[in-house]
């Protein structure tokens, strides 16, 4: 099975922040979420998200970095670094869906960002027929960020599919000095 798994502010569609390459949210219940639903799973991101992971790395969860500048472990040095070199996997864009075809057979998928990726998942009638579900955990609020990333795909999700609403609830969001915040988990699944 391959699901997609995002936050979200739904009214702008924002997923990130371009200056900090970081999250929208960060809500301590919501990396929980993300938690239960990844661990155990071969995790696909793109270069950007797999910077922005704080320890270079998620344990229990193969990483699979989808870029088409590394291609080489010497690449991924002079790019990310020496400690994000173990156990990783690089793959380019044009591998991308063969590669999904050939791991879902034994494993379950997380495609976990960001925006780029889940743009092309979203756009590319071919990728998107290999997603199952989308997770997307949505908040009303919109936040102050100068340079948001957007995902403009989800805003006809609705259309595309059909959906339900998995979750509701509140937390602290650590990025707005713990304001808390109110967010719904909404499965988005083709018939
Ligand atoms: N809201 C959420 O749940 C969530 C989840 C994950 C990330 N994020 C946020 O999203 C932001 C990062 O997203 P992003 O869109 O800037 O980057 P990204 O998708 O994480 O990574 C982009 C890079 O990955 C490769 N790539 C992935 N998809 C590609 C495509 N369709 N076409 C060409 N190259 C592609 C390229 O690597 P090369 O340049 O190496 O070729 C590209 O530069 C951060 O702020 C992060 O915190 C949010």
């Amino acid at each position: 099975m391959v699901n997609m798994i995002y936050s979200i502010s739904y009214k702008e569609n924002i997923v990130g922040n371009s200056d900090t390459n970081d999250l929208v949210f960060n809500i301590r219940e919501d990396l929980q979420f993300f938690k239960e639903m990844t661990i155990g799973t071969t995790m696909i991101m793109g270069r950007k998200t797999f910077e922005s992971l704080p320890t270079g790395g998620l344990p229990k969860r193969k990483h699979v970095i989808v870029s088409n500048k590394i291609k080489t472990v010497e690449d991924a040095k002079n790019i990310l670094g020496e400690k994000y070199l173990e156990n990783l996997i690089f793959i380019n864009l044009d591998e991308l869906e063969g590669y999904i075809k050939e791991e879902s057979k034994n494993t379950n998928i997380s495609i976990i960002g960001g925006a780029m990726l889940y743009s092309r998942f979203l756009e590319d009638k071919n990728l998107f027929d290999l997603v199952s579900n989308i997770y997307a955990t949505e908040v009303e609020r919109i936040p102050n960020i100068k340079t948001p990333i957007k995902l403009m795909g989800h805003s006809n999700l609705k259309e595309k599919c059909n959906f339900e609403v998995v979750k509701i609830g509140q937390g602290k969001d650590r990025l707005d000095n713990n304001n808390l915040v109110d967010y719904k988990v909404v499965r988005y699944f083709k018939v």
